[in-house]
């Protein structure tokens, strides 16, 4: 689908490169004055690091300030990022977080006018057009992935169908009955959806689906084939974080599926070092650090996302990209010295023959040692040979590509727990 029809583009994805950054340098400056002036701890935190909004005079000025994390938001936790009075927030949301207290994000509804915007812009560079009628089994709830994806489809032109997560059978049963285009969900759950159409004995390949478009966890080439193959459609990814907005901050066009634009008219991206804090030159691995140019109620100044990436330049859009997410920094496990990461895994998995796109890293300890065991579900015509002779590939693969030894044990197939939303990939029993 070569039709990115110039006439389809919205004002922002029309601009020239120099239009494009003088409004992010507008934005921007009035983004830190907004920050600073409204969120005490905005201003603490940049008279801290004597800066003040008025010293950025170039976007390059924005590596003086001062980075947010997730612990800030914590700590003030529920309303205290907010520059807006609170009877100026229309929504709230929440990420769910592993551990204590939820990180609670608040819309005005310029917020919320724009979330849409963003969301239908995402949409439509996937392939999707007014008229369509868009499946969401994301989550609905305090998680961002539903009700983003719901208005932004609404707002496109779309007919909505709100699955959201679980009931299996039933999103099975609504796309051969609403013949759905497009679906919206994360890949994982795509994959156990797919599992639901092979034991309804359904084929896949058979549905109205012509676009997927999967994101709030990272997934690899190797997934995008295997879904695009089974399910005979397009398989894009959608990026975003609830801290910045929701789904709907970088979108991958269908036709170059190189990558994701990130939506720059509205999220400034840096790629800095994960440890240093440094600025990245442009195409280099770092962590990607977002600063909101036009959001109301929660602005964000150089906020840690934990994603690791890089930045490339645009293609089908003007925007920059940014590289598949490799994995979170906080997701990497160490083995024995060595980085890993899960989608590292994925990619091996996913090549084995006689085993199914289902895995888990499961973290144990022997005396002092650490040992991680892949455990990959078995393909249901699997012989007890191919199962013996997956898990020897996929540990020498793991051998071979990432340098580290890990056991393997191919497990019966469907037997790993499923995911209705993100998956859990590393279970760690090292404590206890
Ligand atoms: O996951 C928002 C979202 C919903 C994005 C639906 C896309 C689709 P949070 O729950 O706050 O928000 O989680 C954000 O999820 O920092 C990444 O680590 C991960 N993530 C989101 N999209 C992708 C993606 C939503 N396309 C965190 N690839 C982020 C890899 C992703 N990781």
């Amino acid at each position: 689908m070569a039709d990115a029809a110039e006439d389809l583009l919205d004002s922002g994805e029309r601009l020239d490169a120099e239009a494009l950054r003088a409004l992010q340098l507008e934005r921007l400056r009035a983004a830190l004055r907004h920050a600073y002036a409204h969120v005490p701890f905005y201003r603490e935190s940049f008279d801290k690091a004597g800066v003040h909004p008025d010293d950025c005079r170039s976007l390059a000025d924005l590596a003086h300030f001062p980075f947010t994390t997730k612990a800030d938001l914590r700590e003030n936790y529920p309303y205290g990022m907010f520059a807006v009075p609170r009877d100026r927030v229309r929504r709230i949301h929440a990420s769910s977080g592993t551990t204590g207290r939820p990180t609670v994000v608040g819309y005005t509804d310029n917020d919320l006018s724009l979330w849409s915007d963003l969301v239908a812009r995402s949409i439509r560079a996937a392939g999707g057009r007014p008229g369509d009628i868009a499946h969401v089994a994301y989550g609905y709830g305090l998680f961002t992935g539903g009700l983003g994806a719901h208005y932004g489809a609404e707002r496109l032109g779309c007919t909505v169908i709100p699955a959201s997560g679980g009931m299996t059978a039933r999103q099975v049963q609504l796309i051969q009955d609403l013949r759905p285009g497009i679906i919206m969900v994360t890949p994982s759950y795509m994959l156990t959806i797919l599992d639901e159409f092979e034991r309804q004995g359904v084929d896949p390949r058979g549905t109205s689906l012509r676009v997927g478009i999967f994101g709030a966890e990272p997934w690899t080439e190797q997934m995008r084939q295997e879904i695009e193959e089974r399910f005979a459609i397009d398989a894009v990814d959608i990026y975003g974080l609830s801290e910045v907005i929701g789904p709907g901050v970088a979108q991958e066009c269908v036709e170059t599926k190189d990558g994701l634009h990130i939506w720059e008219d509205h999220f400034f991206p840096e790629v800095v070092d994960p440890v240093t804090g440094e600025v990245m030159p442009e195409g280099a691995q770092g962590e990607l650090v977002f600063t909101s140019l036009t959001k109301e109620a929660m602005p964000v100044v150089r906020y840690r996302t934990r994603d690791l990436t890089r930045l490339l330049p645009g293609t089908a859009r003007v925007f920059r990209r940014m590289e598949k997410i490799t994995g979170r920094s906080d997701d990497m496990v160490i083995l024995r010295g060595v980085n890993l990461f899960p989608t590292q895994i994925e990619e091996i998995v996913l090549r084995t023959p006689g085993v199914a796109p289902h895995f888990q890293l499961r973290l144990t300890r022997d005396g002092r040692l650490d040992v991680l065991t892949v455990r990959a579900e078995a393909r249901a015509d699997a012989s007890p040979d191919t199962r013996e002779a997956a898990a020897q590939a996929i540990a020498a693969a793991v051998k071979d590509g990432i340098g580290v030894s890990v056991a393997v044990e191919i497990v019966d197939p469907e037997s790993l727990e499923r995911s209705v939303g993100k998956i859990r990939r590393i279970v760690d029993l090292r404590d206890g």
